[in-house]
């Protein structure tokens, strides 16, 4: 299975949701199951490593962040199975993209996945905030994507150990 997070930049949010979502597959031995990538829906960051801020939450859990950042293309409306944004400006930017396509079933909200999202399904920008916006986000997306792994049948009721 394909997943593909999604956020604004690809430098906050959708490079710790592809960390901490791979981490999670490797601790439940369902690693090869998945592929996993992030992108963003702008092009400002394009090239750019992780925001410092996210490397730090990531390392600060035992995650090392990889990767650079790039913007969301046509072909991975079809290449991916799962596309999931990080906030509501984030999808309804895929949806402009995607038109009346026959992939708009694969687009959804990450924390769609978070038992605990309580009608508040935004994994927040923490870009302009303080670090520990980054604290939030990290719990915000651990918790759903341990939601997405057990939905797709990895892991589930696993304790939570970060
Ligand atoms: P991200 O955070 O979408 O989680 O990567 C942001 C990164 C950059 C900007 C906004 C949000 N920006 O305005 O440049």
């Amino acid at each position: 299975m394909r997943i593909l997070f999604v956020c604004l930049g690809n430098i906050c949010r959708s490079p710790l949701a592809e960390g901490i979502f791979l981490r999670l597959a490797r601790e439940a031995d369902a690693e090869d199951r998945f592929q996993v990538d992030s992108a963003g829906t702008g092009a400002w960051h394009v090239g750019e490593a992780p925001d410092p801020r996210s490397v730090e939450v990531a390392k600060k859990n035992g995650i090392e962040l990889v990767g650079a950042a790039r913007q969301i293309r046509a072909v991975d409306f079809s290449s991916y199975d799962m596309i999931l944004a990080m906030d509501a400006d984030n999808l309804r930017d895929l949806e402009r993209l995607l038109g009346s396509g026959a992939a708009r079933a694969k687009v959804s909200l990450l924390r769609q996945f978070d038992p605990d999202a309580e009608g508040d399904l935004d994994v927040p920008d923490p870009y302009f905030g303080g670090p520990s916006g980054f604290d939030d986000v990290f719990q915000l997306i651990h918790r759903a994507c341990r939601g997405l792994i057990s939905e797709l049948g990895g892991a589930a009721g696993k304790p939570d150990e970060l």
